[in-house]
């Protein structure tokens, strides 16, 4: 008998990887979502990649009647992945207020439903973004969480906090909270990838979009930080590879006796590049030069961040299997294929 997961968010871009690598490991996931930021072609796509025809709920999980009808409807589930929540950073800034909302009402109406139907197990979407700008780098677990910088890491830091005390009252949830890094590339079919939704804010769909033609020219966020080559440094890690770490994740906790866990783990190649070395890669595995200009800092950002995965690695036997390159010429595949659709 498979073991039944329900993905929330599970038609957006590291939700849809995630169904298709829970497929392919033996799972039946179930896909919900309300399609705010996801198209729902999506759907159909994973269905051709993966050969199956995907159980899908469409309905917000922040409505506890739509979720439990969903657990109703699908009987025994073995556990959830939630990745339905709102997030970009420059927009929680203006709608601090919706992002609380969303964020925290879906978190709660999840694990409320798992409790009441004692559905075991549980993976968060949590982000890097939670430790700001450290002191000491690569950042471990162990590296102090700081005061956000946006609305929106504040709901990933207190979410990560509601888990934790959920935990810690004594509720029959096994939890683990996955912190990404920068996420980016796409599926080797290019049947699925990234879809901003307008002008995108980061840097990988910006740069494919600019090689596409679609945007004028890519803006270098600053060159004057205090980095080798005065640009910001982040830890681009494969999508597909951090939906495999979903999956590990899971089995991870399905391995655990005790019914009641919670841990944390860095999802990230272990190793930081710049924006510089972003673009000269991409030129290098796609073949298109790329026209930039420097231009002022992007309040907010941070100078550098990327992780230490050793825990992962160990303890959930994940090791990322991608390069920057691969990430980058998946990421170009999928543009390409996006003009040609
Ligand atoms: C990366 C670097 C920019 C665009 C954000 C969120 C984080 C997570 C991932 C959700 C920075 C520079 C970017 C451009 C540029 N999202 N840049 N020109 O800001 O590290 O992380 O997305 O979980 O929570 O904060 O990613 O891709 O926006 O920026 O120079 O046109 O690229 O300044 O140094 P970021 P990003």
């Amino acid at each position: 008998m498979k073991k039944k997961i329900i993905v929330t968010g599970g038609a957006g871009y590291i939700g849809s990887h995630t169904v298709v690598e829970l497929f392919n490991a033996g799972f039946e996931p179930v896909i919900v979502d309300n399609f705010s930021n996801a198209d729902k072609s999506v759907v159909a796509r994973i269905n051709e990649i993966t050969g199956s025809n995907i159980e899908l709920h469409e309905g917000d999980c922040c409505d506890e009647v739509f979720l439990k009808g969903v657990i109703e409807a699908e009987g025994a589930v073995d556990g959830f992945i939630h990745f339905a929540a709102y997030k970009a950073v420059g927009e929680s800034v203006k709608k601090p207020l919706d992002y609380y909302r969303n964020n925290f009402d879906s978190l709660l109406t999840v694990l409320k439903a798992m409790m009441e139907y004692s559905i075991p197990h549980f993976v968060f979407s949590s982000s890097c973004t939670v430790y700001g700008q450290a002191a000491v780098l690569p950042v471990t677990e162990e590296t102090p969480v700081q005061k956000q910088e946006s609305p929106y890491g504040n709901t990933k830091k207190v979410c990560e906090e509601m888990i934790n005390d959920a935990v810690n009252s004594g509720a029959k949830l096994k939890c683990i909270s996955l912190r990404y890094f920068n996420p980016i590339g796409a599926h080797a079919s290019a049947k699925i990838g990234e879809l901003p939704l307008g002008v995108p804010q980061n840097l990988v769909p910006f740069i494919t979009q600019a090689a596409a033609g679609i945007r004028r020219q890519l803006t270098v966020f600053g060159n004057d930080y205090d980095t080798p080559d005065g640009t910001c440094i982040r830890d681009y890690i494969h999508v597909v590879d951090l939906a495999k770490a979903h999956v590990k994740s899971l089995e991870y906790l399905g391995s655990r006796k005790a019914d009641n866990f919670y841990d944390v783990f860095n999802v990230g190649t272990g190793k930081g590049n710049s924006v510089l070395e972003v673009i000269k890669a991409f030129e290098k595995a796609s073949g298109q030069k790329l026209i930039y200009r420097i231009g002022p800092r992007r309040t907010g950002d941070i100078v550098q961040i990327y992780g230490n995965v050793n825990k992962a690695n160990k303890l959930l036997d994940w090791k990322t299997e991608m390069t920057l390159e691969d990430s980058l010429r998946d990421a170009w595949e999928w543009q390409k294929g996006l003009g040609r659709s």
